[in-house]
């Protein structure tokens, strides 16, 4: 794989400069194919990114209505639960769009269990990117963020799933929580053709030198699967994040 592109910017500017590299992305594979699928990332960090995107005046940069939306992971918990990666989506970037509207795909959680939720994840991806059986989904954009223990998605360290490609998605479980989760593999997401780490505060900035200049092995920082990946990878970092890396990088 080619090397990540890394950008760092300052913190009071960071979430317009990862809308403007999103947006765009975005526009790039609309002009390029008609339409663009893209995968979110969870957590707190892009909630204010995907507010910056789907406001004025960059709200309209974008034609949601040519937009394929599903989520990297989702937690097992109704779509109202304010631990909901959809919930925070809607918030954010959803309820925001008055006029366009962009496909949305979200993890079904009121299916019997979190591996039928998973099955019926992997079918959508399959369905709606026109998956050849027995291929893997290609997702145009990804967007992931990484944990302090390395984890992305919800693929956390450790984890049998890291290595796993019989599945398009998975039922995981929280090592700490036990919260159950569905997670998009490692396989489809990296196969994406563009991946973005979108990371920021300084309780970040250990971690990023571990997964961006270490060598530890994937079971230990599974965001170190841009190292396998066949993407296009890029870093977003601020300021904060990147602090604890080698200087010819900041
Ligand atoms: C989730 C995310 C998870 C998240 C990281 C970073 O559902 O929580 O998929 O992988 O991106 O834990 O979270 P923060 O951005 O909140 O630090």
């Amino acid at each position: 794989m080619a090397k990540p592109v890394i950008e760092i910017f300052e913190p009071k500017l960071f979430d317009g400069a990862v809308a403007d590299e999103i947006i765009a992305s975005i526009q790039e594979r609309i002009s390029e194919q008609g339409r663009c699928s893209i995968a979110l990332a969870g957590g707190s960090t892009p909630g204010n990114v995907y507010r910056t995107l789907s406001k004025p005046p960059r709200a309209t940069d974008v034609e949601w209505d040519k937009l394929d939306i599903f989520w990297g992971d989702e937690r097992w918990v109704s779509h109202d639960d304010d631990q909901s990666n959809y919930r925070m989506t809607d918030e954010t970037i959803l309820s925001q769009l008055k006029v366009k509207k962009p496909r949305i795909h979200p993890v079904n959680t009121s299916l019997g269990s979190p591996q039928v939720g998973a099955n019926a994840y992997g079918e959508t991806l399959m369905k709606v990117l026109n998956t050849k059986s027995g291929e893997v989904p290609l997702i145009d954009i990804v967007l992931l963020g990484v944990g302090e223990d390395g984890h992305t998605a919800s693929l956390f360290p450790n984890s049998d799933v890291l290595t796993k490609t019989d599945s398009i998605c998975y039922a995981v479980q929280h090592p700490e929580n036990k919260g159950w989760r569905v997670t998009i593999g490692a396989q489809t997401l990296f196969s994406a053709r563009k991946v973005f780490f979108i990371v920021k505060g300084e309780s970040k900035a250990e971690i990023m030198a571990r997964v961006i200049e270490g060598a530890e092995p994937i079971s230990q920082l599974p965001s170190r699967l841009f190292t396998q990946s066949s993407s296009e990878v890029t870093f977003l970092l601020d300021s904060g994040a990147a602090q604890k890396l080698s200087k010819s990088r900041v």
